[in-house]
Formats: C-alpha cells, structure tokens, sequence
C-alpha cells in the first residue's frame, strides 16, 4: 500500500505527501483537516502550498469553508503567491484582500499608522498582550530580549524608539533585504517549489530553511535555483490584528526590557496599596553606592502613573560608571526570573543590571518626557538565588542626550518569579 492510499496518515509522514503531485494527495489531507491537532494541520498546510495543483485545491477548501481562512498565515499567503500561478494570486486577492499591495497604498497605510500611535497611545497599551502577540507572528524568526528564532536578524538593539523603523519594515519586508536574508526559489524536477535562505551548501545538495521547516534539496532532484527580490518576512503581518492588538505589539517591541507574561506579575491591590508578594524599593538594604545619594520618596503626587507602597528607593545624581548595590531576600534557593519596576521621569538615567555575579544586562533608559511614570515590570532574566541575602546591581551608562542629566534611578520594587524545573 503506498503511503497515499494509507487511510489512516501518520502525523510524521505528512510532510513526505509533498513528493507526491496527486489530486488525491490534496484529497486525503483536507479530507482528515478538520480532525486533525494543530501540529498535522500545520504539516497538512506546508504540503499544500507546495505545488500550485494542491493551492488550488487548499483555496477551493477555504471558498466551501471546509478549512478555515485564518488557518491561512501572512507567511502562507506570500508563500502561495510565489508559486508563480497568476490564477491563484487572483483568488488570493478575493479570499485574503489585496496581495501585493502597491508602494502608494503603503505610504498611507504606514502613514496613517505612525500618525494614530502617538507615544500617548503606546504608553497606555498592553505590552503584556504585546509579548504574546510578539510570540505568534515574529517570535520565530527574530530575538528580542534573547529569545526567538534565528532566521531574521535579533532586534534587541535595532533602532527599537522609532517607530517609523517598525512600521517600515513590517509593512514593507520587501523594500530592502540583507543580502545575508537573501531568498532562493528552488524548483524541484517534480515540479515542487521551495523557498528559504541558503543554510548549507554541498557539491551534492543544499539545504533550505524557512519559519517552518529546513529542506536538504540533492543536486541532483533540483531543476532551477534562483534568487528572489523577496524577503522571507512575510507581508501583511499586521493584517489580522486590530488597532488596539497593533498598539499593544509596538509598546512591546518599543518595551526597555523582557516584561513578564500577562498574569505573571500581580498588578497593585487597592486595598493595601501595594503589589502582593512585592519586595519593596523602599525597604530593601543598601548594601553599597559609589556616587551620589539614596533615600526612599514618596511618590503619591505624581498622578500619570501608580507605584506599589506610592514609594521608591530614589538614588540620584550619580555619574555614568557609579554602582548602586543593594540587597534582596530570596525565600529559598533556586532559579527564578527577576522582575524590576523602576521610575522614569526627563532627569532619569540609563542603567544596566546585576544580579549576583551576573554579566550585566541592558541598558534601560529611564528617561520620559514629561510624565513621571514607571517601567511596569520588566525581566531581568532568569537567575540562581541563595537563600538569604542577593545582590542586586545598578550601574549608571550615559543618559538619554534629551534627559536633565542628573542621573536618578528610582526602583519601585522587585518580584521573584520561581522557575519551574
Ligand atoms: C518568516 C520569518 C519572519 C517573520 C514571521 C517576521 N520576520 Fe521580520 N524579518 C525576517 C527576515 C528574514 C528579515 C531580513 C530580511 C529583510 O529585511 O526583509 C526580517 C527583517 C525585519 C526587520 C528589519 C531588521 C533590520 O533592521 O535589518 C524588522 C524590523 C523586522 N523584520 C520585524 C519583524 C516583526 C516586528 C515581525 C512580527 C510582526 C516580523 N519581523 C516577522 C523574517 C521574519
């Protein structure tokens, strides 16, 4: 029996269907689609972007909403779009919206954008919500606070404040590509198309690799390899997420640091003023500061923003390169993932961080104008903690060129997360 004729298809043979170009091949995976787990689905999907027979067939699916269109990604789309079938980027059009939108249409569009998400609106959106979108449509190919995929270049020091640098290229992958982040097109001599950056390249083959999957192509099967203009970023990233979901991904993406997952970190009880569990700014030991002064403030009179206690431990007028230590309690040794809420204000420094003999991370800029605010939490990172006394370090970098520069540091509190073993 061979493996198409196989009423019951095993999930790890999916991706073989691929060699076969049969109608019966489009047949048996949308036939069981619907009964499938998400993994089988995903492998069913990739088999039927791989040839334009199968497309068709896919596209003929989603029309009778035997499948539904949202299984359908941007990255689907663009990928279904350079099987070089004019008939199905024409019902692509109808199905999904415009493809390819022109250059004009993404002016407006980044445009119109860059206008309604003033740093107002990105201040007051959810970056929580922001990571786990983050997650599902660009976490696997790029890094951001260290973790992600690695087909895109890590975007933790890219030109992350501006958000004109964001809209462009997400709006827009294809107005200029790396020339590491060159695409190849291979067509295979039984007429499948893959697409995806060169990984290895051997006198007997090539490997191919994209968000889904990584192909080892011999020589010998490959009819035609060449070149697109084509980014493997897909477009229309943004196209299924409302304005509000937008806002909360560029407040993520603009974020000084990893913040913690929605729900992590509990938000300030009204009750006791303060955030259970919080080890306070206030109240922790100043273990050592090289330059300048500390002293706990009250900080109930600044009405933009809301600190666990309404105080912080305040340190100010320090010079880039000064050390502020101090010393928090773990409530037992093990891991656990650091979470800080610092202040911001225009005469905030740039600080990076510490914990024990950690390599420093950051830095993280404090400064806002013209609130003053805090960070929200944001991760330190995962850590060893001994039971008893930690170390906790900040040590002071240039300031923002637009901030007063006296350098202040202002830590609300610090929340220890145990992780899991
Ligand atoms: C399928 C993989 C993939 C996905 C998904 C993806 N990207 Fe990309 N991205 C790339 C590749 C490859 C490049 C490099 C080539 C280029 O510039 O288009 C890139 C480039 C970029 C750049 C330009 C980087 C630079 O400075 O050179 C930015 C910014 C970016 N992506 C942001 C995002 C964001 C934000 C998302 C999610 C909304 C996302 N990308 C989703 C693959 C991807």
């Amino acid at each position: 029996m061979s493996l198409v004729d196989d009423p019951a298809i095993r999930g790890d043979a999916i991706p073989l269907l691929a060699r076969f170009d049969s109608a019966q091949v489009a047949d048996k995976l949308l036939a069981a689609y619907a009964s499938w787990p998400a993994e089988n689905r995903r492998a069913a999907i990739d088999v039927l972007i791989s040839r334009p027979p199968l497309a068709h067939r896919l596209l003929d699916a989603i029309a009778d909403k035997q499948v539904s269109g949202t299984e359908l990604t941007a990255l689907h789309v663009s990928r279904i779009g350079e099987l070089g079938d004019e008939g199905l980027v024409e019902r692509l059009g109808q199905l999904w919206g415009t493809v390819r939108p022109t250059s004009e249409q993404l002016r407006g569009e980044i445009e119109k954008l860059a206008s309604s998400l003033t740093s107002e609106v990105i201040q007051k959106s959810d970056k929580y919500h922001g990571r786990e979108l983050y997650a599902k449509s660009c976490g696997q190919c790029h890094i951001l606070f260290g973790e992600g995929g690695k087909l895109g270049p890590d975007l933790t020091g890219a030109d992350r404040g501006n958000i004109r640098y964001w809209l462009e290229n997400i709006l827009d992958p294809n107005a200029v590509v790396g020339k590491d982040y060159q695409t190849l097109t291979a067509l295979t001599d039984d007429g499948r198309v893959i697409t995806g950056l060169l990984r290895e390249e051997t006198d007997v083959a090539i490997v191919l690799e994209d968000a889904e999957k990584r192909v080892t192509l011999p020589r010998s099967e490959i009819e035609s390899l060449a070149p697109t203009s084509k980014s493997l970023m897909p477009e229309g990233l943004l196209q299924s997420l409302t304005p509000d979901q937008i806002a909360s991904l560029v407040a993520y993406l603009q974020s000084p640091g990893q913040v913690p997952l929605p729900g992590q970190v509990p938000p300030i009880d009204p009750k006791s003023g303060k955030v259970p569990g919080a080890i306070e700014g206030e109240a922790v030991e100043v273990l050592a500061v090289s330059g300048g002064r500390t002293s706990a403030q009250g900080m109930g009179g600044f009405k933009a923003d809301s600190w666990s206690g309404n105080s912080h431990l305040w340190w100010t007028d320090g010079k880039p390169g000064d050390q502020l230590t101090v010393g928090f309690p773990a409530p037992a040794a093990g891991d656990y993932e650091i979470m800080v809420v610092l202040s911001k204000a225009v005469d905030y420094g740039v600080v990076s961080t510490r914990v024990n003999d950690s390599e420093p991370t950051g830095p993280i800029d404090l400064f806002n104008k013209p609130d003053v605010i805090t960070t929200g939490p944001l991760s330190l990172g995962k850590h060893k903690l001994e039971s008893g006394t930690n170390r906790l370090q900040f040590i002071l970098g240039s300031p923002n060129p637009a901030a007063i520069p006296r350098n202040m540091v202002g830590i609300d509190y610090i929340y220890l997360i145990p992780v899991a073993q």
